[in-house]
């Protein structure tokens, strides 16, 4: 972000607390591959002010921003608009500020998901099995309607509260059915794709107990946590013979539309950018 001049393209990612954020690294990387005149800063902001940035950022001369806990659902209600995938997401992570002022918001999340998956697997094709997805939050949401939204005919939820399983599926509609916690691993059978969105195995948190000899070998298995990047759920999947998508992949993919939209280049996910973000998961 060094050199820029005041005629920079400005965006950023607001959340309370946003220290943690890895988006500034992700889009400065970009920023400075591509030489491009434009800054992408944090913002702190807290809840209860949240609908007061979003309307400054138009004032500011902002192409936009990305959002992060806790505003992801609040933003659904304080932008002007929103784009389809906000809604089946239930949550805002990009927005772009239109050229007549309005604010409008989109979820990447889902595309995130799908464009790791198909970078890792080529040909991926969401039609051709059940899929398995472990969690029913914010995560699991935009995970299970992208899937939907791409031609997958089952979708096997599993939680350990089951109602929040049960809402989620009655929210997207589609084939999508509740399975209890404890039925884990027997819902793995004739899986074509297995995918965890709980915070399970992530460091600091229990460790996903599961199974996996019901699992086909030829099964896709997807970790959302990328703390550490190999879970033990991949560590063990691998060791079996399945294909495995990492974390990581979700996390760089989901950034590139609102790159794009704010910066007019599309950015590529490479090595290059994944060392970079791996360096600042390394760091204490
Ligand atoms: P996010 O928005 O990042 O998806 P979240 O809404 O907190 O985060 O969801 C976390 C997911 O991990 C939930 O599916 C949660 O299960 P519950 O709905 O039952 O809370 C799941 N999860 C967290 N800790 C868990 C544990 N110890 N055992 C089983 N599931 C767990």
């Amino acid at each position: 972000m060094t050199g820029i001049t005041g005629a920079a393209k400005l965006a950023g990612v607001i959340g309370w607390p946003v220290a943690h954020s890895r988006s500034p690294v992700l889009h400065g990387y970009w920023l400075t591959q591509l030489g491009i005149d434009g800054a992408y800063v944090p913002m702190a902001v807290k809840p209860e002010n949240l609908r007061r940035a979003l309307q400054a950022l138009p004032l500011l001369g902002f192409a936009g921003c990305n959002l992060t806990i806790p505003h992801k659902e609040e933003a659904l209600r304080a932008v002007d608009d929103y784009e389809p995938s906000a809604k089946r997401a239930g949550g805002v992570n990009t927005i772009v500020i239109r050229p007549n002022g309005r604010i409008v918001g989109s979820s990447t999340d889902g595309f995130g998901f799908l464009a790791a998956l198909g970078a890792e697997v080529s040909g991926f094709d969401a039609s051709v099995g059940p899929a398995v997805v472990l969690g029913a939050g914010g995560a699991a949401r935009a995970i299970v309607a992208a899937l939907l939204d791409h031609g997958a005919r089952e979708i096997r939820l599993v939680n350990r509260t089951p109602e929040r399983a049960t809402k989620l599926a009655k929210e997207l509609g589609g084939e999508v059915r509740g399975i209890a916690w404890e039925k884990r691993g027997e819902a793995l059978a004739e899986a074509s794709l297995l995918v965890n969105a709980t915070s399970l195995g992530m460091e600091g948190q229990p460790a996903l107990e599961l199974p996996l000899d019901n699992l086909p070998s030829d099964a896709v298995v997807n970790d959302i946590v990328y703390v550490p990047l190999e879970t033990p759920l991949l560590a063990a999947a691998r060791a079996r013979g399945n294909r495995c998508v990492d974390g990581l992949g979700m996390l760089l993919h989901q950034a590139r539309p609102g790159f794009e939209a704010w910066f007019g280049v599309a950015p590529q996910v490479t090595e290059g950018l994944r060392q970079a973000l791996l360096r600042t998961l390394a760091r204490p």
